[in-house]
């Protein structure tokens, strides 16, 4: 049996947008509120160390705005750690960071990385931060993060979503394979990036996967039939597959 599955909106591109004027306008607080009207269930912003959207000024307001929980994206740094622990959102999601890429390319390699996220899942488990790793759907990155004890994993559907045919069938299926190592250890999974009206059907059926953090898509979408809409339609979209 599937448990139920949440959504959490993703706001950082209304605040590209915003930013690629200056000024305050779209403010991405308000696009918060709206989604969460429209049955966002969370709120995702990823405070990335170029500030290239998201601003601190924006993760103190959703703080204090915000009726649902936030889950704050961050690179596995000492300036991102003290953030987090200022602000102690309900979530952390650890994501690897890298300055010239235009999106989250890849997962963290929680395997790789161990020595450093060590004392970084650490302190943020130890504030009742409740920490996720974005990692690939691999089994030595579950592994990885069991030893670490982080009670959340968001699987990235980065490469799910940009392949078609065979070779995305492949890539469910260790989306699948993942979900099903991850709960069977205990850990709570997420998935996202990339994810359409389309595409998010066969991952929300993936019965062990309780949320979807789902961002540019809607935000795009919101252009033409506004942010409510789009974030009404996927959650359709999400618990028809259910
Ligand atoms: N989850 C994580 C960890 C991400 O880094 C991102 C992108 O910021 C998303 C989900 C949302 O991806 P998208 O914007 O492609 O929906």
């Amino acid at each position: 049996m599937s448990l139920p599955l949440r959504l959490g909106v993703n706001i950082d591109h209304v605040a590209t947008v915003r930013n690629a004027r200056g000024g305050a306008v779209p403010d991405p607080v308000r696009a918060a509120m709206l989604a969460v009207q429209a049955g966002a269930d969370g709120i995702t912003a990823h405070l990335r160390e170029d500030r290239r959207h998201i601003t601190d000024g924006d993760i103190t307001r959703l703080m204090s705005a915000l009726p649902v929980p936030l889950n704050l994206e961050m690179a596995a740094t000492e300036e991102m750690l003290a953030i987090a622990l200022r602000h102690r959102p309900h979530a952390a999601c650890i994501v690897p960071e890298k300055r010239e890429e235009r999106t989250t390319e890849g997962g963290i390699d929680a395997a790789g990385q161990f020595e450093r996220l060590a004392p970084i899942v650490a302190a943020l488990g130890e504030a009742g931060v409740r920490v996720s790793l974005f990692i690939e759907p691999a089994s030595a990155q579950i592994d990885a993060a069991v030893r670490l004890g982080a009670p959340v994993v968001e699987l990235h559907t980065g490469h799910y979503a940009e392949l078609d045919g065979d070779a995305r069938a492949a890539e469910l299926r260790r989306l699948s394979d993942a979900a099903a190592l991850a709960a069977k250890n205990g850990i709570e999974v997420h998935a996202g990036h990339g994810l359409t009206y389309d595409n998010v059907v066969p991952v929300a059926a993936i019965p062990q996967v309780v949320e979807l953090n789902i961002g540019h898509f809607l935000i795009g979408e919101a252009i033409f039939v506004g942010l409510k809409d789009s974030v009404a339609r996927m959650r359709e979209a999400m618990e028809a597959s259910r």
